[in-house]
C-alpha cells in the first residue's frame, strides 16, 4: 500500500520569522500524522525549516531546483546546495513556473533528473488549463506532460518519486475538481506510468491532487482509490488548517 503524502506549497509567502512561527505551531499538530508531511517554503526559509523540523516527522521541500551542478545561472539554486542543507524534496514544474517563468516539459525533465541524482525526491506537477479541459484534451495533455517529465528516468527512480496532478483552473480559485474528476485524471497518470514502466512501478508511485484542497474537501478526495495525497497551497499557510488537512 502507498503511504499518503501531503505537502504544503507555500509559494512566495512567509518570511523567515513567519516561517518559524508556522513551523513551530505545526510540529506538535503534525506529530502523529498517518501520512508523510512536507513543507515547501521559499528558498530563504529552507535552512531554518530543516533546523526546526530536525527530529520530527516533517520533511522539507524546495519549490524548484536547477539542472546544472553549478555555474553561471543567476538566480538559480542547485541540487547540491539543497542537499547540503538537508532538503529532501523539490517541487518541479508547478503550473505557475510553466505559466510565468518559461518552464517547459524539457526543463521539468532536466530538473527532475538533477534532483534524483542528488537523492532529492521530485514532486513533479502536471495539469490542464480550463480551455484544455473544456476541449476534452485533459487526458492527452496530462499524459504528454508525464511522459516528457519522466523521459530517460529509470523505473526504480520513478517508483520513488511523487507526481502532483494540479488542474490549473482549480489552483487558488476555490474551485476544486470533483472527487471523481480528480480520481479519473490521477488514474490516467497512473495508467501512463504503467504503459511506460509496467504496473508494479505505477502501483508504487505516489500521485497527489492539488488545487483548492482544504479541511472541508480533503476527506472526499483522499477517499478516492487513486489519490495518494495532496499538494496544498493556500490552506498550508495556516498551521491549524494544514493540520486539519493532514489529519483528514
Ligand atoms: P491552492 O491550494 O492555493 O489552490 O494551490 C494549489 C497549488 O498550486 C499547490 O501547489
Amino acid at each position: 500500500m502507498r503511504k499518503p503524502i501531503i505537502a504544503g506549497n507555500w509559494k512566495m509567502n512567509l518570511t523567515p520569522s513567519e516561517a518559524k512561527a508556522l513551523i513551530t505551531e505545526l510540529i506538535p499538530l503534525a506529530a502523529n500524522a498517518a501520512c508523510d508531511v512536507v513543507v515547501c517554503p521559499p528558498f530563504v526559509d529552507l535552512a531554518l525549516a530543516v533546523e526546526l523540523t530536525r527530529g520530527t516527522s516533517i520533511g522539507v521541500g524546495a519549490q524548484n531546483i536547477h539542472w546544472a551542478p553549478k555555474g553561471a545561472f543567476t538566480g538559480e539554486i542547485s541540487a547540491s546546495m539543497l542537499k547540503e542543507i538537508g532538503v529532501g524534496y523539490a517541487i518541479i514544474g508547478h503550473s505557475e513556473r510553466r505559466q510565468y517563468f518559461g518552464e517547459t516539459d524539457a526543463t521539468v525533465n532536466s530538473r527532475a533528473k538533477a534532483a534524483i541524482e542528488a537523492g532529492i525526491t521530485p514532486i513533479i506537477c502536471v495539469g490542464e488549463s480550463l480551455a484544455q479541459r473544456e476541449g476534452n484534451e485533459t487526458e492527452a495533455i496530462v499524459s504528454g506532460q508525464v511522459k516528457a517529465a519522466l523521459e530517460g528516468i529509470p523505473a526504480q527512480a520513478v517508483a520513488a518519486l511523487v507526481i502532483a496532478y494540479e488542474p490549473i483552473w482549480a489552483i487558488g480559485t476555490g474551485k476544486t475538481a470533483t472527487d471523481e474528476q480528480a480520481n479519473e485524471t490521477v488514474g490516467t497518470i497512473r495508467a501512463t506510468v504503467a504503459q511506460l514502466y509496467g504496473q508494479a512501478t505505477a502501483d508504487a508511485l505516489r500521485i497527489q491532487y492539488g488545487g483548492s484542497m482544504n479541511p472541508k474537501n480533503v476527506k472526499g478526495l483522499m477517499a478516492q482509490s487513486e489519490i495518494d495525497g495532496g499538494l496544498i497551497g493556500g490552506a498550508s499557510l495556516s498551521a491549524a488548517d494544514f493540520a486539519q488537512v493532514i489529519h483528514y
